[in-house]
């Protein structure tokens, strides 16, 4: 286990049993690291300037939700969309939930929108609006795990608070040259991250946050790191011996199954074509869907020929290829029967619950990359 003790100045002693050991003096190491972020922190539409003020806290969580498992770069339309239309949490909490999913299309991982506006609304009803400014308090509102109270304890209450994403374990893990593996090693690299967390608000805790952040984005980065370039590199245990790019180290992932499913394209006369919703719970649970199948790994054929759980009894078509979608834990590949309606049917028919929509109206909709994937490929074959 980590030797631990925590205060400027202090040594941190580390390493196991046959591992070796060292120590690392933590004295200047956050305050190297936030000259570094003043002058290298990337500017994003999410933050103040370093140094600066304190951000207003349903920023950060609205930009700390976004970006979990999504990149800098897809969450910025997204963000910008949200606080344009709900700019403070009354706002989104008033928004219908349809709204909200449908503003959150494409950047996957639903239950994260659902649990937004679940916690907009109790923020708003029980709180008055208000954030709780400590971690624990954080953590009881809904959607608000270890890594997102820590995010927005630092950074929005200047709390020193450890946040740990798959950035900083990179970092912690060469710093610290720890070898053993993700994602068992997860708890040995917080508590290792935890003996530099600024424990002052002088210390900056929520730009130190930031920094670290931005050190495995930008230079401690999973391949070709650029250590010359890193203001801990006189620390950093992985540079010294010469490993620092074959850490961390991983458990070998076992191989995602594919799943298959059949989706079913009917259109009407009006060209209005039939959606529906999924449930609430679940993946992709409250979405839209172009009607489909159940998904399940193994041989299609007697599905499709059995027109398993086709929408509407109708003249189904086969069209040519297939749609392919990965999820976290799966492969999809969906094949796309298509079949025309009378309105009449569409209307009254068994198809009736579903919603008729044209597909020049479908980005209004909350219709996940999948489906809008199933919509493209329908619309370029028929
Ligand atoms: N990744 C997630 N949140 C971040 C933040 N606030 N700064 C940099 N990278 C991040």
């Amino acid at each position: 286990m980590a030797r631990v003790t925590l205060g400027p100045g202090t040594e941190v002693g580390i390493g196991r049993p046959g591992e070796g050991r060292m120590t690392i003096g933590t004295a200047d190491m956050a305050g190297r690291l936030l000259a570094w972020y003043d002058r290298h922190g990337r500017a994003l539409p999410w933050r103040t300037a370093p140094g600066v003020g304190q951000p207003d806290p349903y920023i950060v969580w609205l930009s700390e939700i976004m970006l979990q498992q999504t990149t800098v770069v897809t969450v910025g339309p997204y963000f910008q969309a949200f606080v344009t239309r709900w700019p403070t949490v009354h706002a989104l909490a008033d928004a219908a939930l349809d709204e909200v999913l449908q503003a959150w299309a494409g950047l996957g991982y639903y239950a994260r929108a659902r649990n937004l506006h679940k916690c907009a609304q109790v923020l708003s009803r029980e709180f008055g609006g208000v954030f709780p400014d400590t971690e624990a308090a954080l953590r009881a509102l809904p959607g608000i795990g270890r890594y997102t109270a820590a995010a927005v304890a630092a950074i929005a209450f200047a709390r020193p608070a450890t946040v740990v994403d798959g950035n900083v374990e990179r970092v912690m893990a060469r710093l610290f040259a720890v070898s053993d593996p993700l994602p068992g090693a997860k708890s040995r690299l917080y508590d290792l991250a935890a003996t530099l967390t600024p424990l002052r608000p002088e210390g900056r805790p929520g730009d130190y946050a930031q920094a670290v952040m931005d050190l495995g984005a930008t230079v401690c980065t999973p391949r070709r790191p650029r250590c010359l370039s890193c203001p801990w590199q006189n620390d950093c245990r992985a540079h010294q011996t010469g490993v620092a790019e074959r850490l961390p180290r991983r458990t070998a992932k076992t191989a995602r199954p594919t799943r298959r499913g059949v989706a079913y394209w009917l259109v009407r006369d009006d060209g209005a074509v039939l959606l529906r919703r999924r449930p609430e719970t679940g993946l992709l649970g409250g979405m839209m869907e172009v009607p489909s199948s159940t998904w399940h790994e193994g041989d299609l054929d007697a599905d499709i020929d059995g027109r398993q759980g086709a929408p509407a009894v109708a003249a189904w078509q086969r069209l040519p290829g297939m749609v392919r979608h990965t999820f976290t834990h799966f492969n999809l590949e969906l094949v796309v029967l298509a079949a025309g309606t009378s309105a009449a049917t569409g209307r009254d028919g068994v198809a009736a619950k579903g919603h008729w929509v044209t597909p020049d109206r479908f980005g209004s909709q909350a219709l996940p990359s999948v489906m809008r994937k199933v919509a493209a490929h329908a619309l370029v074959h028929l």
